[in-house]
């Protein structure tokens, strides 16, 4: 893609990129130990990322990495789940985009936070082709601490990949 082509992609805030939704855990999710299988759970960060990342570039999106995936509680079949996603950083092609899930218990309310990940999405064009995604501006502060830091990780893993590549 030109240069001139990526200048012209308007900016866009954290918050259009948001995506919230929920499900609830059935028998069918669950694993032989009777808790929810980690797939499940993993399928939905995959959606979720992926959601935000379409509605941040305007683009056919495809997950590249995830970065990391953290389990931090079980979750039970009867529990509804909130996820929560959004765009934290984009380079030229690429977003780094975090993914929260809460379980909470239906009969309760209690809420617990039980899975978190950073997915890296790129954006194709029709063709297949890398496409160049908008600036992404951080509002708050939390926005700007998050963006911050997924900049960071961006780096690192540059330079994973380049030692990967020797
Ligand atoms: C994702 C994909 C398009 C990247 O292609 P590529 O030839 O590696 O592209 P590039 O090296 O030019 O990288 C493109 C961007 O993705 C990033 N990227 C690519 N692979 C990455 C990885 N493994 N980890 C982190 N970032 C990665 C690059 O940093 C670059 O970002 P930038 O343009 O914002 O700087 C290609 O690997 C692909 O099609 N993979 C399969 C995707 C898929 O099917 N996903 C679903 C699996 S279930």
């Amino acid at each position: 893609m030109p240069e001139s082509e990526e200048m012209l992609l308007a900016s866009k805030p954290v918050s259009a990129s948001q995506i919230i939704y929920g499900q609830l855990m059935e028998p069918p999710q669950a694993n032989v130990y009777g808790t929810v299988h980690g797939g499940e759970i993993m399928k939905l960060v995959d959606t979720a990322g992926g959601a935000a990342a379409i509605k941040h570039s305007g683009r056919i999106c495809v997950t590249a990495s995830v970065d990391r995936m953290d389990f931090i509680a079980p979750v039970h079949v009867g529990d509804f789940l909130h996820v929560r996603a959004s765009v934290n950083y984009v380079h030229r092609t690429s977003m780094e985009v975090g993914v929260r899930i809460d379980a909470e218990e239906l009969v309760t309310g209690k809420k617990r936070h039980v899975a978190s990940a950073y997915l890296i999405m790129v954006a194709l064009d029709e063709a297949g082709r890398r496409m160049a995604v908008p600036a992404l501006i951080a509002e708050s502060s939390a926005e700007r601490r998050r963006m911050e830091a997924a900049a960071e990780r961006y780096r690192l893993r540059q330079e994973l990949r380049v030692r990967a590549a020797r």
